[in-house]
């Protein structure tokens, strides 16, 4: 049958995530739509700002096609932010060109009192629209990959309402005022929860959650704040979307990746840059595939750095059970020719 859907096995990112052998290793990369593309660029001229261009499934579809035109990945993740999440429950969120996102900061437990979920999938149905647009489109063997923010990271920017070199006043407010920022976590679990489930009934094949600064915790705060809402909010993807597999990328988190091994919550985890593969392959790979973690800016350099990057990640982590990854984002500044020399050495080939 021409038309029938594709199936797990027809996929290397499905399948190994599932924790069968696939026929090649699958290699997708975080913010892999992006500056360091041209044509994104064009597309992104056409939008008012970032937040529009976010919800406008049209230009979304594109950019997150465009990687996949270029490289021989084996998924597209679909363009959005994790800032949207937010944004649904209605506060305020806009991108300051060239400085990043700015939020009205929650600085009382009443500010929590005015966000609601109530009118999420609604608020974020063009999001559901651009992974609908993307699967019609979608390359045979490639996966569609949806995702969102973790509670702390949401609950990062909510609070200190940007980026933050400290986050001082993000952990002033979770020590200080903690029934509070529990009810804050348990909105966020909810309404992440309900996002991602969104997202595979529009065509998520895959769910990745974002905690990129699970770091800055320490332990215990690290299992109740950054791995616990994680678990819990794969608990419920699970229960409503058997058979999705879940990645969390708890960025930073050091031995207490062990933790989220153990925890049996996820399909997979997303490895910083700095986490010792013999430490990864020992403690982490018996239980969890896992994801990553070459430094993003070894790709920026490209040569023998990142050569000799791939290979060691290989060579420790390869090549069952392994998705290959940055361990953060790709840099603005990556020459595109140098995301195909990866590739092309991942699949064991030259460029
Ligand atoms: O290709 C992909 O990976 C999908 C799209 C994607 C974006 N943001 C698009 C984006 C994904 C998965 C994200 C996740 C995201 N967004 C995270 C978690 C991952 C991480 O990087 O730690 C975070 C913390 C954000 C919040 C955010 N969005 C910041 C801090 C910024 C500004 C930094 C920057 O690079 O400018 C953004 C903007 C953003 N999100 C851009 C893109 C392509 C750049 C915006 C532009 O085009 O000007």
């Amino acid at each position: 049958m021409d038309d029938a859907p594709a199936r797990a096995d027809d996929k290397p990112l499905l399948m190994t995530l599932e924790g069968q052998a696939s026929a090649r290793l699958p290699i997708w990369l975080m913010r892999q739509a992006g500056r360091y593309l041209p044509e994104y660029r064009a597309v992104r001229a056409k939008a008012k700002d970032f937040i529009d261009f976010c919800f406008r499934p049209d230009l979304a579809a594109e950019a997150t096609l465009q990687p996949l035109r270029r490289f021989d990945l084996d998924a597209a993740i679909v363009f959005s932010d994790i800032l949207v999440v937010p944004l649904a429950l209605g506060q305020k969120v806009w991108f300051e060109e060239g400085k990043g996102p700015r939020l009205e900061a929650i600085r009382e437990p009443e500010d929590i009192g005015a966000l609601s979920p109530d009118d999420l999938e609604s608020r974020l149905a063009a999001v559901y629209q651009t992974l609908e647009a993307v699967a019609v489109g979608l390359p045979a063997g490639k996966a569609l990959i949806g995702f969102a923010g973790a509670p702390w990271t949401l609950a990062s920017y909510m609070i200190e309402g940007q980026t933050s070199r400290d986050f001082a006043r993000l952990k002033r407010f979770a020590y200080g005022r903690p029934e509070a920022f529990a009810r804050l976590l348990d909105l966020l679990v909810e309404a992440v929860a309900r996002h991602l489930i969104a997202q595979v009934r529009a065509g998520a094949e895959v769910l990745q959650i974002f905690d990129s600064w699970a770091g800055v915790l320490p332990e215990p705060e690290l299992e109740a704040w950054s791995l616990a809402p994680m678990a819990e909010i794969s608990r419920r993807v699970r229960a409503a979307c058997p058979g999705v597999p879940v990645i969390a990328f708890p960025r930073g988190a050091g031995l207490t990746y062990a933790a989220f091994a153990e925890s049996g919550g996820f399909d997979a985890l997303g490895l910083d840059t700095t986490l010792p593969l013999g430490w990864a392959a020992e403690r982490l790979q018996p239980k969890v595939v896992v994801q990553g973690n070459l430094d993003p800016v070894k790709l920026l350099v490209g040569g023998d750095a990142l050569a000799q990057g791939v290979d060691r990640i290989l060579e420790a982590l390869g090549p069952e059970r392994l998705v290959f990854n940055l361990g953060h984002g790709v840099l603005p500044e990556t020459p595109p020719e140098h995301v195909a020399e990866l590739v092309a050495r991942v699949r064991g080939t030259r460029a």
